[in-house]
């Protein structure tokens, strides 16, 4: 990115505007709240409380395009290997394609396979809401629980919690992802094993956490089934790997796939999204998936200047690398969207928390934000204080609705009223001459300040229903997808999450050992094992 000749303009260009203050650049245009937005697939993003020009714009599109973001916009939706350090396909944006599409893989158009699957799960999804899928004893699935990590929990979990509004209320829904055994306990304390489903979801089905828990799950049933002929109609998969699935006692006919150029964090809208078509239904499913598609139609065909998702990108990327700032705030004013900001921190950190560049070469710039975030307004009454008064500049997204899905009496007018507030309130400040016009004393006018000047996204949609969310997931994709292209990095694996897994294996082994092992870590690791070991209190 810094050897590019936008790069180097905009380096100037934050030279000039750097310092600019959005009090002034509302000022000096009074259409810039209108100017500064755009709109597609039923989301509206103000752009406005942006630190930047219409210049700055201008750069950063410019930027994009010399790293070549068309070309490799058009190489995902085609199907070539875009994932260069594992070799494969990136292609989310098939799970989404509608039956009359055609995206060929390795000589295969992959659509028939998308909607075969789909199909199938929509025909299980359809049979366990209405009663006909009956457990072992006879009796109608009441719990479902998605046994999963990572991806393969985030997005279900998410997802449920997302549109609860429109799930049924016949069935109760849990998911576990912890080893901590507390996780599993507590979801099961009270479920009833005639009438619970485990789904068990792990791309690999090798993943320690997920397959701890389903052994577990399973000792659990059948214990208390009293026949382990009971796991064929308690336990469902979903992975890309059907070999090790048949190992783990599941019968592949009730296992549900997907393909390996599904990354774990990219699969909500793939078969791992099985407890979300139970919950919702097969129709609002294909409906969130409309809106995910609308999204990936809108990022391929619009001009970055009003593409949603290149644009969030590239203000990203400005406050990144250009006004220093370490992290993204994501605030949901919507209770429904509380796992939100937890499941863009898989998605956003595990695709550009990284330090080399696709070909290996160290990146000479940051890479992706810390991202954080909790639902508006509790977080107004933790964490606000210091996006208001703290010394770190913290861009924020505040997502919001108009309709609210629970309208009692107040509450929406209240909430969204303090959403408009606080991005006003970051973005304006409150200066020193205001706050001495208050008549507030001289030694507490510092206290009293709000400096302002710091930048916010609004984003809007009429209502939360299942598009709304596919169409706000798919924004966030292809927001990391460019700022990955822009910062030259794969996005698509995962290698940081390897040595942990390694060294927890060896330490496992040591952990359990009959006699006291030889260790040969560091020193601390050595003592806090042998403290672990021998219950040193
Ligand atoms: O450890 C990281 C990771 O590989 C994630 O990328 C993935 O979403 C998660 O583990 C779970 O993997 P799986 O679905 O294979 O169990």
């Amino acid at each position: 990115m810094t050897v590019r000749p936008a790069y180097h303009a905009l380096s100037a260009h934050h030279g000039k505007v750097g310092g600019a203050l959005l009090r002034d650049l509302f000022a000096e245009d009074p259409r810039r709240g209108e100017r500064f937005a755009a709109e597609a697939a039923g989301l509206y993003l103000d752009y406005s409380k942006q630190r930047v020009t219409g210049e700055t714009l201008r750069l950063l599109a410019a930027l994009a395009r010399e790293c070549g973001l068309n070309e490799r916009i058009e190489a995902m939706f085609r199907g070539e290997r875009i994932n260069l350090t594992e070799g494969r396909a990136v292609l989310h944006v098939a799970l989404r394609a509608p039956r009359e599409a055609r995206i060929v893989v390795d000589g295969r158009d992959v659509v028939p396979d998308v909607h075969a699957t789909l199909d199938r799960m929509a025909r299980f999804a359809a049979a366990v809401r209405d009663g006909a899928w009956r457990g072992h004893t006879g009796k109608p699935v009441r719990a479902v629980v998605n046994l999963g990590i990572g991806g393969s929990d985030l997005g279900p979990a998410m997802a449920y919690d997302a549109l609860r509004h429109y799930a049924t209320r016949d069935i109760g829904f849990r998911f576990v992802s912890n080893v901590d055994g507390t996780d599993l306990a507590e979801a099961v304390r009270d479920l009833d094993p005639e009438t619970t489903l485990f789904v068990v979801s792990s791309k690999t089905f090798t993943t320690v956490e997920t397959l701890t828990n389903a052994r577990t799950a399973r000792a659990w049933l059948v214990g208390r089934l009293r026949d382990d002929a009971a796991v064929g109609r308690h336990f469902v998969a979903v992975s890309t790997n059907a070999a090790e699935v048949e190992k783990f006692g599941i019968d592949t006919e009730n296992m549900f796939g997907f393909w390996d150029w599904v990354g774990g964090r990219y699969s909500m809208d793939s078969a791992i999204g099985l407890s979300t078509m139970i919950a919702i239904g097969p129709e609002a499913f294909r409906a969130m998936l409309g809106g995910f598609h609308a999204m990936d139609e809108h990022f391929r065909s619009a001009p970055f200047e009003r593409n949603l998702p290149a644009l969030h990108a590239l203000l990203c990327v400005w406050n990144a690398n250009f006004l220093g700032a370490h992290s993204l705030a994501v605030l949901p004013y919507d209770q429904y969207l509380r796992r939100f900001p937890a499941y863009l921190q898989q998605l956003s950190m595990e695709s550009n928390g990284k330090r080399v560049t696709r070909g290996g070469a160290e990146v000479g710039h940051e890479t992706a934000q810390i991202l954080w975030g909790e639902p508006g307004t509790n977080g107004q009454h933790s964490f606000f204080q210091l996006l208001h008064q703290g010394t770190r500049l913290v861009p924020c997204d505040f997502l919001g609705f108009c309709t609210s899905l629970n309208p009692l009496p107040e509450h929406h007018d209240l909430l969204m009223a303090n959403l408009f507030a606080q991005g006003e309130a970051l973005a304006f400040g409150k200066g020193e001459a205001e706050v001495r016009a208050e008549g507030v004393g001289e030694a507490l006018v510092p206290h009293k300040t709000f400096p302002g000047n710091r930048p916010s996204n609004t984003i809007l949609a009429e209502k939360l229903t299942p598009a709304v969310l596919g169409s706000l997931v798919a924004f966030y994709e292809h927001s990391v997808f460019t700022q990955g292209v822009i910062w030259d990095v794969n996005s698509f694996d995962q290698y940081g999450v390897e040595l942990g897994k390694v060294l927890a294996t060896r330490i496992h082994a040591e952990l359990r050992a009959e006699s006291e092992p030889r260790l040969a870590h560091d020193s601390s690791t050595n003592a806090l094992i042998r403290r672990y070991r021998n219950r040193i209190f």
